[in-house]
Formats: C-alpha cells, sequence, structure tokens
C-alpha cells in the first residue's frame, strides 16, 4: 500500500463519516400488486418510463459494482473498518439489486419491454468486465457518486417520494437512505488499491455516459412502446419536472452543479455530510413499513 492510500485510508477511519453512519445490509422485502398502477410515479407515462429505464439498470449495474469491491476487498484486510465497509456494501447492494429486480418483472407482466434494456445492458455488462481491474475499480467508485446524487435528490425533496405510488415508495427511501450510508465506501477503496486522478476522471466519464445512455435509450424504448398513452401535456409535464425553472421542478438540471463535484482533486463524499437525511428518513420508513405490514394482516385476518 502506498503512502498516499494510507493517509486516505487514516481520513476514512478517524474522521470523515460521521459515527451515527453504519453501513448494514437490510432486506425490504417489497411486494407489488394488482393495486400498483402501471404509471407509478404521479400518473405520469413519461416520468415512469424514465424512472423504470433507470430503476432497471440497478440490478446488473449493482453486481457489476459488487464484483469490483470484490477484486480489490482483501486488498485493504489490514484496515478493519473499510474491510468491514465493503462487506457491508456488497450486503446492502445485493439486497438493492434483488428489489429493483421485482419492478423490473412487475413492469414487463404489465407490458414495459423492461426485458429488452435488461438485454441491451446484460450484453454490455461482460465487454466492461473485460476493462482493467483498476478501470472497474474506477468505474465502480464513480458510479457511487452518482447513486449517492440520487439518494440526495429523493430524501432533500419529499414532493418527490409523494408522487410514487404508495406500494413503491419504501423501496425509494431504502435505497436512497443506503446509498448515502455507503456512498463513500467504492471511493476510499478505489483511493487505497489505486488513487489515480486521471483514472478516477476517466472512470467519472464512462460511469456517468453508461447511466445516462442507458436511462436515455430505456425511456425512449418504453415511449414507442407505449406511444398510445404518451398525451402530450403529461410528456411537457415531465420535461418541466426534469428541466424546469420552477421551485419543484427542474430537478435534472438543478443535480448538475453536484455532478462537476466529482472533478475536483481534493473531493471525497463525505466532505457533503448529508447524513441528516438518514436521520430523518429512517424512522419514517421503519413506520412505513409497519403501516404496510398492519394493513397486509389486516386483508389476511379477514
Ligand atoms: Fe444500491
Ligand atoms: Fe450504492
Amino acid at each position: 500500500m502506498n503512502m498516499s492510500a494510507s493517509k486516505t485510508l487514516n481520513w476514512y477511519a478517524k474522521a470523515l463519516r460521521p459515527a451515527s453512519v453504519t453501513i448494514k445490509p437490510k432486506p425490504l422485502g417489497m411486494k407489488l400488486g394488482e393495486s400498483t398502477p402501471t404509471y407509478w410515479f404521479d400518473d405520469n407515462p413519461f416520468l415512469t418510463h424514465f424512472l423504470t429505464a433507470f430503476s432497471a439498470i440497478f440490478p446488473q449495474g449493482e453486481r457489476y459494482m459488487i464484483d469490483s469491491v470484490r477484486m480489490f476487498r482483501d486488498e485493504v484486510k489490514d484496515h478493519k473498518a473499510l474491510y468491514k465497509d465493503c462487506s457491508g456494501f456488497i450486503g446492502q447492494e445485493a439486497h438493492h439489486s434483488n428489489e429493483h429486480a421485482i419492478i423490473n418483472d412487475f413492469m414487463v407482466a404489465r407490458g414495459v419491454p423492461v426485458d429488452k434494456l435488461e438485454a441491451i445492458v446484460d450484453w454490455w455488462v461482460p465487454v466492461f468486465k473485460r476493462f482493467p481491474k483498476k478501470d472497474q475499480m474506477a468505474i465502480t467508485g464513480a458510479a457511487e457518486h452518482l447513486t449517492a446524487l440520487f439518494g440526495d435528490l429523493v430524501l432533500n425533496n419529499p414532493e418527490l417520494i409523494d408522487q410514487v405510488d404508495e406500494s413503491m415508495r419504501p423501496i425509494w427511501i431504502w435505497h436512497a437512505i443506503e446509498e448515502i450510508e455507503h456512498k463513500a465506501v467504492t471511493y476510499d477503496l478505489f483511493e487505497a488499491v489505486d488513487g489515480s486522478y486521471p483514472r478516477r476522471l476517466y472512470g467519472y466519464a464512462l460511469a456517468l455516459a453508461l447511466v445516462v445512455v442507458f436511462s436515455v435509450y430505456g425511456t425512449g424504448l418504453f415511449i414507442i412502446d407505449d406511444r398510445k398513452n404518451m398525451g402530450i401535456k403529461k410528456t411537457a409535464q415531465g420535461l418541466w419536472w426534469m428541466f424546469g425553472f420552477g421551485e419543484k421542478s427542474g430537478y435534472l438540471r438543478k443535480a448538475a452543479p453536484e455532478l462537476l463535484e466529482y472533478l475536483k482533486p481534493g473531493f471525497h463524499p463525505w466532505k457533503d455530510d448529508n447524513s441528516h437525511l438518514i436521520d430523518k428518513w429512517r424512522p419514517e420508513l421503519d413506520r412505513m413499513l409497519n403501516d404496510i405490514k398492519q394493513k397486509n394482516s389486516e386483508k389476511a385476518g379477514k
């Protein structure tokens, strides 16, 4: 391990992650049923297709990230905190991957061709698996910046959660919380085993391009397939939601400055301490899950 790696690891252990934040895998056990609407986001086909495409990348994407961490985890075995967090990361991502696969299957059953997007991603994953291992780790570290931004966006804007159908709210909150909890693990692992700035940028360019290309491709695919139901008003509302200039719109446009943060040479995910979002939403999620459990047992008792 070189000097800069051990310096990074010392920061990791002592200062950067707030002590209240832990990385513990916890399954969600989401169930989607007949009452879940096909257009599960704000009854809006355009935005539902966009978010379905984004969500559809998770199962394979997160398995790829797990494999990257497995490739390098043993190299930080002597640094117990980071080694343990790598295990926590693997457990959390494995659960995320499984739960998002449920959304994929649900949407396929509703006639949305998510399987076609999955097939494309399946084709590309082995290509990226042939990249040098450190490049794969750089892609993984960078992809986690994107998922951390997703977590921050969701939990900082409760109106977005309200727009999700009740049956799907827990998965988005749960995933967002855990993405914030483990947001620095792959970054620190990359810094520990390589830490090259040019490779960090190269990994980021690739990760960003992949997420954008797959999301846009999937959205287009689903929209074309569902063109009969794509109303102009809902599509315009969706575009305003993404790029508009109102207080409760322009969510993708507003995320742009955060995207650039990763390019700063002195970047570290925990320099932005957003752990208050975990403290706020964990109890909220527990309440939500308890309500669902209670409703289900009432239904079963009838
Ligand atoms: Fe995840
Ligand atoms: Fe993650």
